[in-house]
């Protein structure tokens, strides 16, 4: 058996379109977007067809989408640039307690310059709640950040709800993280009611380095970098025309068939968290059942054995899982998502997440489900299970 790669959250193989698109681009019209000989005029041509491109996976108008370096400057952009800018509004603002670092960390950095910031709550299964939210919103609220779909645990957030209760009851902007749903599910931004939305390349097959940033036409926000005249002096700098013409490439590939593969991703999902509870006793499914979970995401806990120990052993078979977050593999500390859907930290740091791709096999899901059950087998010989 081949590889079996299972961190497509962590990131993804490029596909075959997109990496030849990239390539044509750095070999052959390597041209800088603002020159104006004919060089420079197909890249520029090149930037806009993907911007149009990109922007209709979406339901945007292509002038509101700025192109990043990636989901940690564009979720960086929304959240500081609005707040900043938006003071008139007001001072509070409201984000969720599972965001990803690249949120959390930046409300951090803003209540450091004075704003106050509310964490929701989230239930068990990793869901926020709507009442919590409208009751939590006020007149001196100026953002409210709530991700699409959490990185660990797979909940699709009830965002067109969300959007709804936003606008009807106050003037607030709204950013949503679609890292993770962006290609995967549906995201369509007047559904949402969105006016800030992160999207990305590498998680839906393309290059990495390269992101974008919806922002509603009228939505103001402060620039975090400055120089030249480029993305609307909003995101200054020379256009990474090859990974921009990768992206909008991957981009309409996973939209191709995006409910097909879907289907087919969920069904492959099932199969491996209904074998993992089958075979192998005292295991918990992490994030809910379903429709409402990421097609792609399986998050399971073993018990008092370490994630980490689990991981070592499948990579030894040929396997490549995580522990949760790929942006927190160094950090000691339990999940901060798993905590706040109430899991101990004995149980959290016995978490794996499985994330599944389009490129996923049955055969690849039975190597796991063969190789997964001893592994756990002989790790609890070492460390006698507690009840999870
Ligand atoms: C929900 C979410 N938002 C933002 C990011 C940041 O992505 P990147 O590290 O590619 O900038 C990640 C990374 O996995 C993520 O899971």
């Amino acid at each position: 058996m081949h590889y079996v790669y299972l961190d497509n959250a962590a990131t993804t193989q490029v596909c075959p379109e997109a990496a030849e698109v990239v390539l044509k681009y750095m070999k052959e019209e390597y041209g800088n977007a603002s020159s104006l000989h004919t060089f420079g005029q197909k890249a520029k041509e090149s930037l806009e067809a993907s911007r149009a491109s990109i922007a209709k996976t979406i339901g945007a108008a292509p002038e509101e989408l700025i192109f990043t370096s990636g989901e940690t400057e564009s979720n960086n952009l929304a959240i500081l640039g609005a707040a900043r800018a938006n003071t008139a509004r007001g001072r509070h603002l409201i984000t969720t307690k599972i965001e990803h670092p690249s949120v959390l960390r930046a409300f951090a950095a803003l209540e450091k310059e004075g704003f106050e910031v509310t964490y929701l709550n989230v239930n068990h299964e990793g869901f926020i709640d709507l009442a919590e939210l409208e009751k939590k919103l006020r007149k001196d609220t100026s953002l409210v950040s709530i991700l699409h779909a959490n990185n660990e645990i797979g909940t699709i957030e009830p965002v067109t709800q969300a959007g709804k209760i936003i606008k009807s009851k106050s003037s607030a902007l709204f950013h949503v993280d679609c890292a993770h749903s962006y290609g995967k599910i549906p995201v369509n931004v007047e559904e949402i009611k969105a006016d800030l939305v992160t999207i990305n390349s590498h998680k839906i097959h393309g290059p990495k380095g390269v992101g974008a940033l919806y922002i509603k036409k009228g939505a103001k926000i402060a620039p975090l970098m400055f120089g030249g005249a480029q993305e609307k002096k909003i995101r200054p700098g020379t256009e990474n025309i090859a990974g921009i013409a990768g992206f909008a490439s991957a981009a309409e590939t996973a939209y191709i068939n995006i409910e097909k593969n879907a289907q087919n991703i969920a069904r492959l999902r099932d199969m491996l968290i209904d074998e993992i509870n089958k075979t192998i006793p005292h295991t918990k499914l992490n994030g809910p059942r379903g429709n409402l979970r990421l097609p792609n995401n399986a998050n399971i806990s073993f018990g008092n054995i370490e994630g980490e120990s689990i991981i070592i052993l499948l990579d030894s078979k040929g396997v490549g899982a995580s522990t949760g977050s790929a942006c927190t593999t160094h950090d000691l500390k339990p999940s901060h998502v798993l905590m706040a859907i109430g899991r101990s930290p004995e149980i959290s740091h016995s978490s794996i997440r499985f994330s599944l791709s389009r490129y996923t096999t049955e055969d690849e899901i039975k190597h796991v489900i063969s190789v997964l059950p001893k592994i756990v087998e002989n790790l609890r010989k070492m460390s006698p299970v507690k009840e999870v």
